[in-house]
Formats: C-alpha cells, sequence, structure tokens
C-alpha cells in the first residue's frame, strides 16, 4: 500500500493458495483478476477472502474501509481473457503439470509482452512450464506458503532462461507484498520441498508401520523440535492430494527412492481423505480427533 503505484495481477486458480495470494495483493493495493472456471470455486474463494481480510481489520492491520477497498479491487472472472491487460500472472491452478502447460499455454496468447508469467508451482519444473508458453524470459517461480496471509517467505525460483529484469522485479513484487523473497535454482521441488515433503512422507511412514500414533509422532515433532506444528497436521493443512503429488514429481525427477511415497499416503488420497479441505486426513475437522482407523 502507501506509495505503491496500483498494478494489475491475474491469478489463476481460486483453491486455497490462489485465494489467499489474491488476498495478499488486493491488501497491498493491486488491482487482482481472480480466475477460475469453477463458479462454486470462485464464490467461495471471494467468501473466504472477504473473511480473510475482515481478520486483518480485526488485527488492525487495515482499517475497515480498507479492508472493503481491497475486497473491491478483486475481479472474479470464469475465463483467462481479462489477465490480457495485467502486468503479472501468478498461476496457482493444481499441482498438475498437463493442466498447467495448458494454463502457460493460453496466457502466451493472451498477455501483452513483457508482462511476467509466475508459476506458484509446489515443485514442477519452471523450465517445463516455461516452453509451454515460449516466454522463458519472463518465467519464474514464486512460491507462496500456506497459509499465504501469514508465512513470510516466497521462494524464487529461477528457471534456465529467466531474465535478470523479471528476477529484480519478481524480488521487488514480494517485498512490496511484506514478505522475503529468497531465490533458489529450478530442480524438483525447489528447496522448500525438497526438504520438508520427506520429513512429512517419513512421518506418515511412522503411522503406516506402527511406530506412533498421528498424534504422538506431531507431539515428538512439536514438542522435541519446536515445529509450529506436527507434520502430520500440517499435511492435513497442504493437503494429502498436493503432498502425493509433490513426493511423485521427487520420486519422478531424481529417480531415487528415498523419495517413494509411503502405501499409507497413497490410500489416503484414493479414499478421499485429502485434510482440512475434505474435512477428514490425520485428524478429523471441526471435531479435531487423531483418526483411529
Ligand atoms: N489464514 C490467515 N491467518 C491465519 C490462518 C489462516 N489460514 N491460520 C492462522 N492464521 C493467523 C492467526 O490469525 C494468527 O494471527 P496473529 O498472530 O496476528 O494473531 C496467527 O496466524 C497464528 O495463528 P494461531 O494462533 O491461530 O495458531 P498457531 O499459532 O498455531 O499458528 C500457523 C497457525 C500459522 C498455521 C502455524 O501453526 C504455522 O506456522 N504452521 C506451519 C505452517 C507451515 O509450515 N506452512 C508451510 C507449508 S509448506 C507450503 O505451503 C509449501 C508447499 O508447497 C506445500
Amino acid at each position: 500500500m502507501g506509495n505503491q503505484p496500483l498494478r494489475r495481477v491475474g491469478i489463476a486458480g481460486a483453491g486455497t493458495m490462489g485465494r489467499g495470494i489474491a488476498q495478499v495483493f488486493a491488501h497491498r493495493g493491486w488491482q487482482v483478476v481472480l480466475s477460475d472456471p469453477a463458479p462454486a470455486q470462485l464464490s467461495s474463494a471471494m467468501d473466504a477472502i472477504s473473511r480473510g481480510l475482515d481478520r486483518e481489520v480485526r488485527k488492525s492491520r487495515l482499517a475497515p474501509a480498507q479492508g472493503i477497498e481491497a475486497l473491491g479491487r478483486i475481479e472474479p472472472a470464469s475465463e483467462l481473457s481479462p489477465m490480457a491487460s495485467v502486468d503479472l500472472v501468478v498461476e496457482a491452478v493444481s499441482e498438475s503439470l498437463p493442466l498447467k502447460r495448458e494454463v502457460f499455454g493460453q496466457l502466451n496468447r493472451i498477455c501483452r509482452p513483457g508482462a511476467i508469467l509466475a508459476s506458484n508451482t509446489s515443485s514442477i519444473s519452471i523450465a517445463r512450464l516455461a516452453s509451454a508458453s515460449s516466454r522463458p524470459g519472463e518465467t519464474v517461480g514464486m512460491h507462496f506458503m500456506n497459509p499465504v496471509p501469514v508465512m513470510e517467505l516466497v521462494e524464487v525460483v529461477r528457471g534456465p532462461g529467466t531474465s535478470r529484469d523479471t528476477l529484480s522485479a519478481t524480488h521487488r513484487i514480494v517485498k512490496g507484498l511484506g514478505k522475503t523473497p529468497v531465490e533458489v535454482n529450478d530442480s524438483p521441488g525447489f528447496v522448500s520441498n525438497r526438504v520438508l515433503m520427506p520429513m512429512i512422507n517419513e512421518a506418515v511412514f511412522c503411522v503406516h508401520e506402527g511406530v506412533g500414533t498421528a498424534e504422538n509422532v506431531d507431539a515428538i515433532m512439536k514438542l522435541g523440535m519446536k515445529h509450529p506444528m506436527g507434520p502430520l497436521a500440517l499435511a492435513d493443512l497442504i493437503g494429502l492430494d498436493v503432498c502425493l503429488d509433490i513426493m511423485e514429481t521427487l520420486y519422478d525427477g531424481f529417480r531415487d527412492t528415498k523419495y517413494r511415497p509411503c502405501p499409507l499416503l497413497r490410500s489416503m488420497v484414493t479414499a478421499g481423505h485429502l485434510g482440512r479441505k475434505t474435512g477428514r486426513g490425520f485428524y478429523r475437522y471441526g471435531r479435531r480427533v487423531p483418526e483411529d482407523s
């Protein structure tokens, strides 16, 4: 906010991450186009953003009038076409390479020359996304952490073709959002998920093999290692489907069995127990108790 000029950003995908990213940009004075082909997803995203901005007002980080203005800066869209006028797109669709490549192909046709095409991918190669857009110089990873309004880090991923100008603009934008950019090279899982996800996967193995209950595994990491939440509660927050996708990307990318997804993780995803978003994962939500089955 403050002296930062108004600029336009497009967010593709209104899931957990897309809506958090849209909220943070609107909070900081950007005009936001939030696109998603599913009307129900868009309206639940707008409700969640409204609640998120109310939370910022309650915490006195925004004046009530600014909260209303920020919500008014977000334009929901069912198509990508309004992205024609944006300076920056942050792609935040599901963690699927074919889907992301399809979106990058469309953005390539729609966006103005010079627009930055950023991806919030948590593990997919930026080079593979850049080759779908034929704009490697403007393609960059802008990896936000969940919950987006709270977490300080944005992992900035430099693809092999990402230009210096794009990188420095990305650093500037991230700082303008009140977050800290940390730059890494393009590699499966980058740094964040290459380190975090094997830990989560190993925690799932501990439950799978009966070494400990979910509650005890989490208690050990919280009380013993001072993690703010246990790895299984964190997996539920991230989404077990996202965790599985990231493990698959690590396994495919390195061809190393140390990244083999735990069978329990796979079976929970197959059963539709994806964590908080479905009300059931390693814990049940609303009523949060450890799973006993
Ligand atoms: N949205 C917005 N704000 C939220 C929030 C949400 N979903 N959840 C919590 N908060 C806010 C609270 O309002 C509170 O704000 P104030 O400090 O201003 O009061 C603050 O966060 C702390 O919340 P709580 O006191 O309710 O709970 P807590 O202290 O247990 O913190 C937490 C909750 C911030 C989620 C904390 O447990 C935490 O940091 N957990 C680890 C999260 C993490 O590791 N995220 C990265 C995941 S990996 C990833 O995202 C990358 C990937 O590719 C998978």
